[in-house]
């Protein structure tokens, strides 16, 4: 066989070598007190559950793209009590399986791989698979480098990249540094979007993950030439159920439920059904803000009285720490893994050197065990 050489453009994780380390901790038989992957270890609410075993049919018959239409009047419903808008169900909503799989496609969209404008702009430090998104359609992946509060400010490209670039990726809450934009941020970016006819995509799988106050969503602020990404992975802790939701612009939404007929990307019935009871509630959302918030503050009480610089993370279950001066996020992390605390090195979400500082830790581990990880951290400051 001879491969597609754009897989490798597609680098490996750095993080595969903290990983190593990690299981030999484990298998040493030391703690191990994992921040690393955003995987969180609370229970799925036992609702959802319940929705999910009573909806498995004697014969489970293909799942269609559009999917039954709970699942989208149950996320309209969410949209009009969360954001204070309204989606029509059955042009501007469309159930995923998981967010990631949509965020991959998204690009085979609006990419021409001929074409000279064929520009994607990402937030870097990001989520890598806006970029691995991008080199697999063939676009041009172009890193908007953030840095400072590390909040994206599409307006600051240059007139020439913007000029060929078909989709700009924003992410608020942002992973990895937690920055959220504000109304003013979203409204600008959407401007300079519409003025370079360019598909502007939000993605959002953490806008309810919050502490202070909810962050604004580009819906609220436009539907033209506009999608935006949610996901029930964090707000309701169903990351192995697989269901996102992409709402927006019908005219763009269209042709992507003509796209996503191709490879017949649907998730289960019986996973929109457990989707449409999450989508549903906002209690449990809630009870899951308050479980974060508690370990956000335990962390965050230790990482100031230790003089670490926690940057951004206004939202979002992620902590950006910038590494001690003289160290790298990269040596921060492994000097971190001899007492057993897994972080995730900045440079592993970044394509340029925007994350070498940093360390990223998730806020996975149950509270008595953020309790004991900084007690093992502060035995090594
Ligand atoms: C920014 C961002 N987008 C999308 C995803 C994908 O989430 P899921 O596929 O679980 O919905 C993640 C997962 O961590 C993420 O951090």
């Amino acid at each position: 066989m001879r491969p597609n050489p754009r897989l490798g453009q597609l680098p490996t994780y750095p993080t595969v070598a903290l990983d190593r380390v990690r299981d030999r901790l484990r298998a040493e038989g030391r703690p191990v007190y994992d921040f690393g992957t955003g995987d969180p270890t609370e229970p799925t609410p036992a609702f959802i559950r319940e929705a999910l075993r009573t909806s498995v049919p004697d014969n489970c018959r293909y799942p269609t793209v559009l999917g039954e239409p709970d699942v989208r009047e149950a996320f309209a419903g969410y949209a009009q009590r969360r954001l204070g808008i309204s989606l029509d169900p059955a042009t501007e909503i469309l159930p995923t399986a998981g967010s990631k799989e949509a965020v991959f496609h998204l690009p085979l969209l609006v990419i021409d791989p001929d074409a000279p404008d064929r520009g994607v702009i990402f937030p870097d430090p990001g989520y890598s698979v806006y970029y691995r998104g991008a080199v697999l359609a063939g676009g041009e992946p172009i890193p908007q480098r953030l840095s400072g509060d590390f909040v994206q400010r599409i307006w600051e490209m240059p007139d020439e990249v913007l000029r060929r670039t078909r989709m700009v990726w924003i992410n608020t809450p942002h992973n990895p540094c937690g920055a959220v934009m504000s109304h003013e941020d979203l409204r600008r970016t959407w401007e300079v979007c519409q003025a370079h006819d360019i598909l502007l995509v939000s993605d959002e799988c953490y806008v309810d993950t919050w502490f202070d106050e909810p962050p604004p969503s580009i819906l609220q602020v436009a539907r033209e030439g506009v999608l935006a990404i949610f996901s029930l992975s964090k707000r309701s802790g169903m990351t192995g159920y697989r269901s996102g939701i992409v709402a927006g612009d019908p005219a763009v939404m269209r042709k992507l439920r003509e796209l996503r007929a191709n490879p017949g990307l649907a998730p289960q019935d019986f996973v929109n059904a457990a989707a449409a009871a999450a989508w549903a509630d906002d209690d449990h959302a809630e009870e899951r803000r308050h479980i974060f918030s508690a370990k956000r503050k335990i962390l965050l009480d230790f990482l100031r009285e230790a003089g670490l610089d926690v940057v951004a993370s206004a939202a979002s279950f992620y902590l950006w720490v910038r590494a001690p001066s003289g160290t790298t996020g990269m040596q921060y992390a492994e000097k971190l893994l001899e007492a057993g605390i897994l972080t995730y090195p900045g440079a592993s979400f970044a394509v340029t050197s925007a994350g070498d500082d940093y360390v990223r830790l998730a806020l996975v581990p149950d509270v008595e065990t953020c309790r004991q990880a900084v007690a093992a951290w502060r035995a090594i400051l």
